[in-house]
Order: structure tokens, then sequence, then C-alpha cells
């Protein structure tokens, strides 16, 4: 079964071309490149430093505070997504055939263990497989097992990405395509009529679901990508939109600002004769080693943002208006796939209005196999906390995955404050019992070592604690093109942000907030003991430059420190790119 909803283990290298076009030169190219980076790429020694410079010991002004206060958050909710109903309950093949009392006795069972919200999914494409009503008995005979037989609540997941064929037949340039011309049965968001139709289809759902199922049906996430997480996409962490209806937009979103094409050609330091073959960079993970400064990328980047936190946001104002409450999923946050994704988007949609709460992917091992530690779950987490927005925690739940490392997973969301936290993709995997029940329910006592935190006694009676916010520009995340294969350090970004976490323990160690973006730091430095300021790499000239300066002016005021991106020499002046706007 695919992982459904969780960062998806890539096959092979994940570099999004095939292996023909790695021809020789590229390979020797890169080599060099890579021999050049290495030196000052994170290194051990590097590492060590980091960890070192992190340390919050030996600080003057530490004030004391009461034990951390804790929410009791019984939020717990498990998914049951659309190929799981079709496999295992049959319920794709009509309500005659569907195994309908094993999915109520399911149901009963995840209420025993402390569920309290079973999220379902459909595809567009399944709900409405001809031109003509949507399948709404399916969709009642789904939402009622639920509702009319146990007191789980229901959250829904309309996955608008996989559209019915005769929306692709009707317009063939609604597909998604990627940097490499790959044309995917997946809707591009680019294209106006689909896109248009897809969000009546959604409307039309919404009320339903708010009209026959009150009160039981709580949210509605409308789904844009394959993964079911707010961003562009999963498939061979590939580039995307490269479509023709992606393309005519970002040529439109140019002319806009910049309407002569000397001007352009001026900026890229291209030589580009007409509008039509205006286009972004060939853009494929892990071509490119260390971070891209060049304005011809971040331009298309910002377009990607921008255009795709419009679309989820009025996704959401959709669902709204129906009477519902709107969630989005997020992958995780700090790693150097953020680019590929786009997953800066994340700023726009969990500061929007409509956006109800929002739900963080984790899953326990990266891209590329090795695990990761439960305690950086706590700066995603407490990131998209600082979006005002409750936050769960889903957990992806994986044969390998023992209830350990869940248990510690959910009490580092729990401590930093998380809304409620649940699993996904534990059918094949998980039995409903009292152990999966506990897991679920982790105590938030102190002194337990593996959420993170230092169970010595010390630690464990006077709770000192010192009010620290991490600001890490998620922008400049986005710096690099996805994995580095032929680095030491395959995910930097990663690397870099674990070992701050895991530094930034619990129990001996400080309130933490997360910033992404500098007028949310700024607005919060009055509440704030000490900073950790990790320089940005590139920052947009005019507002974003103003308040950058700004920022820095305000922290060297109090006690602070400035780290680097890994990668970036630890010179004195900061080694920050301007990127002249649009
Ligand atoms: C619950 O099921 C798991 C297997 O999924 C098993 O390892 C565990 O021992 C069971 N717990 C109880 C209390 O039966
Ligand atoms: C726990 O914290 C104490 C004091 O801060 C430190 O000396 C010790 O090494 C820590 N233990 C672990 C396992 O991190």
């Amino acid at each position: 079964m695919p992982l459904l909803s969780t960062p998806k283990r890539r096959n092979g290298r994940g570099i999004c071309q095939s292996p023909i076009l790695l021809t020789g030169i590229c390979i020797i190219l890169l080599a060099v490149v890579l021999l050049v980076l290495s030196q000052s790429y994170l290194s051990p020694s590097r590492l060590s430093r980091l960890k070192a410079k992190l340390h919050i010991t030996g600080f003057n002004g530490i004030r004391r505070f009461g034990p951390h206060k804790q929410h009791v958050s019984n939020e717990r909710f498990a998914t049951l997504f659309h190929l799981e109903l079709a496999e295992r309950f049959n319920m794709a093949q009509g309500r005659d055939n569907a195994h309908f009392d094993e999915l109520i006795a399911t149901l009963r069972s995840m209420e025993s263990v402390g569920i309290t919200t079973v999220v379902f999914s459909s595809p567009w494409g399944f709900l409405q497989p001809t031109v003509g009503p949507i399948n709404f008995d399916y969709l009642d005979l789904l939402v009622s097992s639920a509702c009319q037989n146990t007191r789980l609540k229901v959250a829904f997941i309309f996955d608008l990405v996989r559209a019915p064929q005769w929306v692709f037949e009707k317009w063939p340039n609604a597909k998604a395509a990627d940097s490499h011309n790959r044309q995917y049965n997946l809707l591009s968001w680019f294209h106006p009529e689909a896109n248009q139709l897809a969000l009546e289809v959604l409307k039309e759902v919404v009320t339903h679901l708010a009209t026959s199922h009150a009160g039981c049906v709580t949210s509605v996430q409308p789904a844009f990508n394959n993964e079911y997480e707010a961003k562009y996409t999963q498939e061979h962490d590939c580039f995307q939109d490269y479509s023709t209806s992606a393309l005519t937009a970002y040529r439109q979103w140019l002319q806009a600002r910049r309407p002569q094409l000397a001007d352009l050609n001026k900026r890229w330091g291209t030589n580009v004769q007409y509008w039509e073959d205006v286009a972004p960079p060939m853009l494929e993970a892990g071509s490119v080693m260390g971070p891209d400064l060049k304005l011809r990328y971040w331009d298309f980047l910002k377009f990607r943002e921008l255009s795709g936190a419009e679309v989820l946001n009025r996704a959401c104002s959709v669902v709204h208006s129906g009477g519902i409450q709107c969630f989005h999923h997020v992958p995780e946050l700090f790693t150097v796939l953020v680019a590929v994704y786009g997953t800066t988007i994340f700023k726009h949609i969990a500061a929007h209005a409509h956006t109800d709460y929002l739900v963080v992917d984790a899953s326990f091992s990266t891209s590329y196999g090795s695990p990761v530690h439960p305690t950086k779950l706590r700066l995603s987490v407490a990131a998209a906390i600082g979006y005002g927005k409750p936050v769960h925690l889903g957990a992806a739940v994986q044969q390998s995955t023992g209830y350990g490392l869940l248990s510690s997973a959910f009490r580092t969301a729990l401590l930093a404050d998380a809304a409620g936290v649940g699993i996904t993709n534990w059918l094949p995997y998980t039995s409903l019992n009292n152990t999966l029940k506990e897991t679920l329910h982790p105590s938030l006592a102190p002194g337990h070592p593996e959420g993170g935190g230092n169970s010595t006694a010390t630690c464990a009676k006077g709770v000192v604690s010192v009010r620290v916010g991490l600001f890490i520009h998620f922008d400049s995340c986005a710096a690099w093109h996805g994995l580095q294969w032929s680095s030491d350090s395959k995910d930097p970004v990663h690397d870099f942000i674990e070992a701050a976490a895991q530094e930034l323990t619990f129990e001996c160690a400080p309130h933490l907030s997360v910033y992404l973006e500098f007028d949310r730091l700024m607005a919060a430095l009055p509440s704030l003991d000490r900073v950790l300021f990790v320089e940005p790499l590139v920052v947009w000239a005019g507002q974003e430059f103003k308040l950058y300066t700004a920022v820095k002016a305000a922290i060297t005021k109090m006690p602070h420190e400035i780290l680097q991106f890994p990668g970036i020499q630890e010179t004195e002046a900061a080694d920050l790119t301007v990127l002249a706007e649009l």
C-alpha cells in the first residue's frame, strides 16, 4: 500500500531526470563542484561547534518560572484513507459488497483506544466518475458508518488533485507536468477552468456534508497534492509545475511586473527573444549542490509560493462558506525539500483566516533512510503553533515504527503544545489495543528522557526556564534544490535543525518558540529572553530587507546568538544575498 499523507521514501537517488541525461561531463563537473563545496559543508567538527554554541548554560539573566504549563489536549485522530477503505473494507464496490460491519467494528475499536476523530478521504475522480451528479450515496454511507455507530467525529480529505478522467479529456492541458515534461494524471492548479470546476464540486460536497451530517463532520481538507499535503509535488522529487497552463500563468505574472522582456533578460542574464520562450530554469532535485542564489530561480519560487497559497486559501474559503472548518496537512518543515515541494506556501496558508487548524506530518526516517529524532518535531510543531492555529502532529506508522518511538513523538508534540496527535497509515501495522491507547496518551510528567528531555535530578526538580526564540528564515531553507546526494550531509538543513533541536531539550531547557518570518520575530521580541538567530541566506530588497535590518538592530540589545546555515562561511559580516524585487 502506498504511503499516504507522509513524506515518501524516494526510490534510488530521487533525481528527477532519467539516468541517460546524466552525462559523464555532468558527473565530472559535479565532482569538481563537490570537492570545492566539501571544504565548506557541515563537517562533524562544524556540527559539534554548532552544538557547543547552542548550549544555554552559563547564561546571565535567567528567569525562573514554575513548571512548564501544559495543556491537556484530548484530540486524537486516525486516518482511513480511500485506498484502505477500498482494499480492506471493499467500500468502493457498492453498498451490497461493502464490508460495512467490519468497518463499523474497526471504528468502534478506534473509539475504544481514545481516538476522537476519524479522517476519511475520497478522490474527486471516485466521487464523480462521469459528468453528472456526485455520488453522495457513497459519501453518506461512509460518513454514517462513523456518525451513526460511534461518537467519532469525521474530518474529510477531498482529494481534488485526482480529478476524473473526463476532466482531462475535456481539458488535456489540465494535467500537471514536471520539469522533464512528464505529465501526470493529476490536476494542475494553474488550469483556470478545471480549477474553477474543482472549487464548484468542493462547494457541493462541503454543503452536503454540512447539511446531512451536521455536527459530526467537523472539517474538510481540500487536497491538491497526491500525498494530501500542502505542497506542489511528490513525484520523483522533481520540480513542478511546467504544464502549459502553469507556464502561461508564470509569463503573465512576470509580464505584469516587468513588461519589457529586455528588463527580464538583464535581471536574469538571459537573452530570450520572445515572451513565449520565457520559462523557469529546468529544475531537478539534487542536480545543484549547495544554495542557489540566482534571481531566475527565486523568481520562479516566489511565483509558485504566491500562486499556490492563493489556490489553497481560496479552497479553504470555499470550505468555510459551506459552514465547515478547513484544515491542511503540511510536510515536515526544515529540509532541503522545501524548494522542491514549494513548502514556503506554508507561511501564507498557516496565517490565512480560513485555515482553522494544521496537521504537521511526521515520519521517522528522512527521505534517504536515516532516522529522524523526535526532538526535531518539536521545532516543526513550535513553528506551526507560531501562526496561532491549533496544530496536530500526524505520525506515519510503518512496519519498523516501534511504540516507543511513536510515544516519544507524541509526547514531544504535546509538550510543545500541540492540540492533538494522530496516526496515519496505521491499519496494516497496528492493533487497536491497550498498548496503542497508552502510546496515544503518553505521560507528560517530567523525567521521561525519550521526549528529548534530560532526566537528571537537576532537571527534574528545579525547572529553570528561559524564553528562547529560535529564528529560521524559512525562505532561506528553499535555497537548496533538494537532497545533496553526493555530499556527506544529504540534507544539510535537516541535520542543522536536528542538531539544534537536540540541544534545546525540554526539562532543562527553555520555553522555545520558533519564528520563520522577520515580522513575527519582531513582534515577539518583548516576550523573549534570548534569541537564536539563524542568519538568512537571501532576503528580498524593500520591506523584507528593512525588517531584517530592524530585527538585527533589536536583537543586538538583548542576549542573542547568530548562527549560520550550513555550508556558509562563518564570517564576521553576514553573507547575505539581497534579491532585487520583481
Ligand atoms: C497490542 O498489539 C501489538 C501488536 O500490534 C503487540 O505488540 C502488543 O503486545 C499488544 N498489546 C496488548 C496489551 O495486547
Ligand atoms: C543532562 O543535563 C545535565 C545538566 O545540564 C548534563 O550534565 C548531562 O550530561 C545531561 N544528560 C544527558 C543524557 O543529556
